[in-house]
């Protein structure tokens, strides 16, 4: 692939900024600067630095991050910071959109692609990807409520009552919950249901991937081959 369509498909901006970037000399692959916009070079592996930063080519983008609370899963957000914001400018020029959203102040794992099918799989609710939920809770949780939330709950709006996929009480006030929907504010409106009321939520897992420890809230990493196998096990 020649040097300006790596860049541009990397998210360096338009072809003509990509063009200008190897132009000023502000592109090196293999430790040499290039300034052959049309200079080919293999993809599979490839490695290049741009202003000295280094990234690796990537086909498709896919990746996750520890959501801090205060951040809306919105390219427009309305009230608050974007999680976009916490992405490099190359990600974000490149395409990528969150795999479902986050409410504005629920934490944890979140995953980001710009393949197009990827999104759509794991946010359809024909997939039922499971996803685990610790919520902190204003009452004490007690095995009524448990129940309710196993056996399902009718939520406002909906014709059918929404069961979790599985629920227990980690302590007095805090509960691991997984789900295979992605309904609007579904953890929350299925707490209050249940008689209880969410006070804080955090996504611990999706599929089989769990939000690593080392992440700190507002980073975000690749995902690696292992992790994006992890995602469709249960
Ligand atoms: N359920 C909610 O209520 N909010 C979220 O952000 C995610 C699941």
């Amino acid at each position: 692939m020649d040097l300006e369509r790596i860049l541009f498909t990397q998210g360096f901006g338009s072809r003509r900024q990509c063009r200008a970037l190897i132009a000023e000399g502000r592109v090196s692959v293999a430790g040499s600067i290039c300034t052959d916009d049309a200079a080919q070079f293999p993809t599979d592996d490839l490695t290049f630095d741009v202003d000295g930063a280094s990234w690796r080519y990537r086909e498709r983008a896919y990746l996750m991050l520890n959501k801090p609370a205060g951040y809306e899963c919105s390219r427009e957000p309305q009230h608050h910071l974007s999680v976009f914001g916490l992405l490099p400018a190359q990600l974000v020029t490149r395409g990528v959109q969150c795999v479902g959203r986050l409410d504005e102040d629920t934490t944890g794992l979140l995953l980001l692609s710009d393949d197009g099918q990827f999104v759509h799989a794991y946010t359809s609710p024909k997939r039922k990807v499971p996803k685990t939920y610790l919520a902190s809770t204003r009452h004490a949780l007690d095995e009524g409520q448990l129940r309710a939330l196993r056996e399902g709950v009718l939520l406002h709006g909906e014709k059918t009552p929404i069961a979790a996929a599985a629920a227990r009480i980690r302590d007095e006030r805090l509960l691991e919950i997984t789900v295979n929907e992605g309904k609007y504010h579904q953890v929350k409106r299925m707490i209050a249901a249940a008689g209880n009321r969410c006070e804080s939520l955090h996504r611990a897992r999706i599929g089989g991937l769990a939000l690593p420890p080392s992440l700190a809230p507002g980073a975000w990493q690749w995902l690696d081959p292992a992790q994006l196998d992890a995602l469709s096990t249960r």
